[in-house]
């Protein structure tokens, strides 16, 4: 039985698999490994060209998912078809140092470990010749991160890392598997603190293919994060509809500042402003908190007027309850922010199920499954 499983998401990498064998079998002399490439179906083949190699070396496996993405996922997943008593997770695409695996995997078992890191920012680590953006980008990660996870690690952006089965055995069931951000939310999953070190290496320039890591990256970090934070309690998807709509407060003041300015009547400038806001939000929460149900063409109209409409409701509701409530002698800040609250809960509740339709959403994807699996067998029938 193989001591170590290398673990290594792709997505197009086709061009990257055979080099990554090579190089881990040099560094990997005298330990007992597999390899498994998670691969999200990627349109460039890559699953083939493992399932080719892995037809001679049977210690090279494939793990292909379909209709599927994300980093995070990928490694969980194939850690877990595993049964080697170590996992090792690394990127497909060269750039973390294989070199440093073995000096990994001794620390590992001499002192004990659940975890260890390769990190860009101990000893002799460092970014390579990341571009100060990315670099600028990679510590302010670090700092949020710091929120979330109860240990201080130099780089918990990092997606090179060793770690025990037990640990994973653990963690694994309270982890959030969003997005590409996977140690965090190993260490932010774990009910006590994790035992870990980290190991430097220097992070190589990509020679084949592009990086994946776009806007959605971010976004689904800032995700992980509430979600560790406050998933408990919340829905994520309501954390990010308020803060899309705290945005549109905002921007709602700025408006108004600016329209009461020329002497435009209170009563025009709200209707104006509260306009423009509504679409505001409406165009924000469909590139972000339902990115994955996103309306296009006449559906996003069809789908704005429905949310207008709503929001309008949303509005007036939110009014006459602040009113109801401070006659009946709340306080005005309590009855005017519990109404704001309700208004919200209640503008949520309609984009999910008839603006975005997430629920119909799903059963629609659910049943275009089954058919699919359903198709090969009558076909075999007939
Ligand atoms: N299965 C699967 N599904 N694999 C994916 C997906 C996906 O949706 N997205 C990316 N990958 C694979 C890529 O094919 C690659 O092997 C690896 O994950 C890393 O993706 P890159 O797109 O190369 O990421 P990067 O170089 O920008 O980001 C790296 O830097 C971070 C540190 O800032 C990655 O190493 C991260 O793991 C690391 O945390
Ligand atoms: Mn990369």
């Amino acid at each position: 039985m193989p001591e170590l499983a290398v673990v290594a998401p792709t997505y197009n990498e086709a061009e990257n698999v055979r080099p990554l064998l090579d190089v881990l079998e040099v560094a990997l002399v005298g330990i007992d490994f597999e390899v498994i490439f998670v691969d999200d179906d990627s349109p460039d083949g890559t699953a083939d060209v493992v399932r080719s190699i892995s037809q001679r070396s049977p210690h090279v496996r494939i793990l292909q998912r379909i209709n599927r993405r994300g980093l995070a996922s990928a490694a969980v997943e194939g850690a877990m078809a595993s049964s080697a008593p170590y996992v090792a997770v690394i990127d497909a695409d060269l750039q973390h140092d294989e070199r440093i695996l073995p000096v990994m995997l001794a620390r590992m078992k001499t002192n004990n470990l659940d975890l260890v890191i390769g990190s860009r920012n101990v000893g002799d680590g460092s970014m390579g010749e990341f571009s100060a953006n990315r670099v600028r980008l990679s510590s302010f990660g670090r700092w949020l991160s710091g929120i979330a996870c109860k240990a201080s690690i130099s780089d918990p952006m990092s997606g090179f890392f060793i770690v025990r089965r037990e640990y994973l055995e653990e963690v694994v069931r309270s982890m959030s598997n969003r997005g590409f951000k996977i140690l965090v939310d190993l260490v932010a999953s774990s009910e006590r603190p994790v035992r870990f070190e980290e190991v430097g290496y220097t992070f190589r320039n990509r020679i084949h293919g592009e990086s994946k890591l776009d806007i959605t990256v971010g976004i689904e970090f800032i995700e992980l994060l509430l979600d560790k934070k406050f998933g408990r309690f919340v829905p994520v998807n309501y954390l990010m509809f308020a803060g899309v709509g705290s945005a549109g407060v905002l921007l709602h003041l700025a408006i108004m500042t600016a329209l009461l300015r020329p002497g435009l009547s209170f009563a025009t400038a709200q209707v104006i402003s509260s306009s423009i806001v509504i679409a505001f939000n409406f165009m924000l929460n469909n590139l972000v908190t339902f990115r994955s149900a996103r309306l296009r063409g006449i559906q996003f109209v069809r789908s704005f007027l429905i949310f207008y409409v709503a929001c309008i409701i949303g509005l007036v509701t939110n009014v006459e309850l602040a009113r109801f409530l401070q006659a009946n002698g709340l306080q005005w800040y309590l009855a005017s922010a519990f109404a704001l609250f309700v208004g919200s809960v209640w503008n949520y509740w309609i984009s999910e199920i008839f603006v975005w339709r997430v629920s119909q959403r799903r059963k629609r994807l659910r049943a275009r499954e089954v058919t699919r699996r359903a198709e090969p067998i009558e076909a075999e029938l007939n």
